[in-house]
């Protein structure tokens, strides 16, 4: 496998795993509709890289535009990464988020078959998981009751691709349920992007380090965590990036379908968080504590046994290396991309 066909490749994962595609060798394809990222990024890779990945401004919705991609390029295989994934827009643009999620999947699914491309990575969420029974989350735990359409878009997404492989056995695919990931690439070229207010919590933290916002709103500190704060498993977006090329690699073993958590096994806490940016940047966080974010979970964190045994990969950066990462993209780029 070689060249890999990057969906959503100018997004915050999708571009540092173009880097970690270019560095490992590979030859990624990279399409977007940049309705949530730049074209500079693909400038910008080419600047950390030195090789400019080749880029298609197109709509995957669009299964004409899409088409054309692949009568262009030879395609050996398909990291999907486009897609909707604000967790409160989609409760207020359900519409939106079912048909971009779905229809840019199964218009995939569709050119991967009249192209006869058999290797796809899908980038789920943790959030398949709902409300969680017990942590860390094995990839066998149940699956099912999102809370809110754009959880639902993955479930639906797992459960679409599990019945194309089981229709067609000679389809490789692998489902990676990432936890949270954060900080940027170190070059502080590439990072995270928000339009608007931030809804997750290092983009946050990252203005108001800047002055862009006064303080962070802590939501809730009434759970039944260590500190009362929500507990998640923050993975370096480097990381996450390497665990693709991993993937790619399992996926030449032909396995069928298969699942992984990309995550650290480690949960922080919010105001873990807080501390570990204030340590790694020296600089102060000012917050106040309000309700609890309605569709929020206690806690989360991966168990990530199984990733590690079969993919050869596990996270190598802590929650201070991305603070510090993130907070050096920030400053760079006080206004965004
Ligand atoms: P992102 O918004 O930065 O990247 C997604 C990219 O897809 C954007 O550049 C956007 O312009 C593009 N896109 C959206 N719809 C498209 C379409 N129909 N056709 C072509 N391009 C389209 O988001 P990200 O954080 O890089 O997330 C990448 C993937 O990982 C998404 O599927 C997301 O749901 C999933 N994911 C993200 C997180 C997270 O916290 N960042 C966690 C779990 C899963
Ligand atoms: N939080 C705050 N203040 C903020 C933002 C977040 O206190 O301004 C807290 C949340 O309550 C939560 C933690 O910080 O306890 C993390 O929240 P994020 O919004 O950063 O991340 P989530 O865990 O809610 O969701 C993220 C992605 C989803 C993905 C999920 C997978 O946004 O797309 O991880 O676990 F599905």
């Amino acid at each position: 496998m070689k060249n890999i066909l990057v969906t959503g490749g100018t997004g915050f994962i999708g571009s540092e795993t173009a880097i970690a595609l270019l560095e490992n060798g590979y030859r990624p394809i990279l399409v977007d509709n940049l309705s949530n990222s730049k074209e500079e990024v693909v400038d910008r890779i080419e600047t950390i890289t030195g090789t400019r990945p080749v880029f298609y401004k197109a709509d995957c919705c669009d299964l004409a535009a899409f088409r054309d991609v692949f009568e262009k390029e030879t395609i050996d295989g398909v990291i999907h990464f486009a897609g909707l994934k604000a967790v409160g827009e989609s409760v207020s643009k359900p519409i939106e988020y079912y048909s971009n999620n779905l229809e840019s999947t199964l218009n995939l699914l569709l050119l991967m078959r009249e192209f006869g491309v058999k290797n796809l990575v899908f980038s789920s969420s943790a959030t398949v998981y709902g409300v969680p029974k017990r942590v860390p989350l094995k990839e066998e735990d149940p699956v099912g009751n999102a809370t809110n359409p754009y959880g639902e878009t993955k479930i639906m997404i797992e459960r679409i691709l599990e019945d194309a492989q089981k229709a067609d056995p000679s389809l490789n695919i692998a489902l990676l349920r990432y936890f949270n990931p954060i900080g940027a690439h170190p070059s502080g070229l590439l990072g995270e992007d928000p339009n608007g207010i931030p809804n997750n919590l290092m983009p946050y933290i990252c203005q108001v380090a800047v002055g862009k916002r006064k303080e962070l709103h802590v939501f809730g500190d009434d759970y039944p965590t260590r500190d009362g704060t929500g507990i998640r498993d923050y993975i370096h977006v480097f990381d996450l990036a390497e665990g693709h090329v991993a993937t790619l690699k399992r996926l030449e073993d032909k396995p069928g379908l298969v699942v992984y958590n990309l995550g650290t096994g480690k949960g922080t806490s919010v105001l873990e968080l807080v501390h570990a940016f204030e340590e790694a940047n020296g600089i102060k966080v000012p917050y106040v504590i309000d309700p609890r974010r309605s569709g929020d979970v206690a806690e989360n964190f991966a168990d990530v046994a199984k990733a590690e045994k079969e993919l050869h990969w596990r996270s190598r950066f802590n929650v201070v290396d991305a603070c510090k990462d993130a907070y050096r993209f920030q400053k760079k780029n006080p206004n965004g991309i």
